[in-house]
């Protein structure tokens, strides 16, 4: 039987090691930025803050598999827990000096259900987690954590709105852009800031079209642990789908509705 707060502890040292990582090589006049195959940038802080996660994590979890943006997935068996790191989501931000990034560590159980969940942005000062059962919470400049609850909006005209920007849509893009008059307020907030806020009760809906597991497992477990709903853009539960919805529940179906008609 596993110990979700253990595993949670373990992600908060994960989370303590990365930020001391990219703190330091954020906005540093030296950082070495590539460019990957699939030509997105990559630095030197991201590689380095997967590489000791990876480290710790074979100390610590010497049976748990390891799915990470920079250094590839294994083959998932259904046997075992593994973990998801986005070493550091945002990176354009991060290397624009841009201080809207973060570092998103996940646990999966064997089905695939992530089960805890650390965003940790130290530039923002801000840290969410969440563990199944045990609710979600932001601690803010290490302060005490306060508990996260999502926000009460039902209708899609009182409703605010935050995706990343207008690229990868495809056959949505109309859709989208004729959502931004029905609702309230729509805001490119981006990355992971979008979800965590949903999770905060700022903001009622996020959205992105095109995003891979290291971008969700973490977000998907403390928006539902903050009363939320996370699926992918055709409704299905979880963080596996490709793209992601976030919302605070009441107007998930209305907002699927519309983004698919
Ligand atoms: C990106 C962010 C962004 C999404 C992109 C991702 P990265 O992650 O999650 O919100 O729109 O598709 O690639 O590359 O900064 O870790
Ligand atoms: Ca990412
Ligand atoms: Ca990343």
């Amino acid at each position: 039987m596993r110990d979700l707060a253990q595993d949670l502890l373990l992600a908060h040292q994960l989370a303590d090691v990365a930020d001391w990582i990219s703190r330091d090589r954020y906005q540093s006049l030296d950082l070495v930025i590539e460019t990957k195959p699939d030509l997105t940038p990559v630095t030197d802080a991201d590689k380095a803050v997967e590489r000791k996660i990876r480290e710790v994590l074979a100390a610590q979890r010497p049976d748990d598999l390891i799915v990470g943006e920079e250094f590839g997935t294994p083959s998932l068996d259904g046997k075992n827990y593994y973990w998801v790191i986005d070493p550091i989501d945002g990176t354009k931000n991060f290397l624009r000096g841009i201080p809207t990034w973060a570092t998103l560590i996940g646990l999966c159980n064997p089905e695939g259900e992530v089960v805890v969940g650390v965003v940790s942005a130290p530039a923002l000062y801000r840290r969410w987690f969440a563990a199944l059962g045990h609710g979600a919470y932001v601690s803010e400049n290490s302060g005490e954590p306060i508990q996260l609850k999502v926000s009460k909006v039902r209708e899609l005209k009182d409703a605010s709105l935050s995706y990343s920007d207008l690229v990868g849509w495809g056959q949505r893009r109309e859709a989208i852009l004729l959502l931004q008059e029905r609702i309230w307020r729509t805001r490119g907030l981006g990355d992971f800031w979008s979800h965590m806020l949903v999770a905060e009760g700022a903001v009622d809906i996020s959205v992105e079209p095109t995003l891979a597991l290291w971008d969700m497992a973490a977000l998907d477990i403390i928006v539902r642990e903050a009363g939320g709903t996370f699926t992918n853009l055709d409704g299905t539960p979880g963080s596996h789908g490709g793209n992601a919805v976030a919302s605070n529940g009441l107007l998930h179906h209305d907002f699927l509705a519309a983004l698919n008609s």
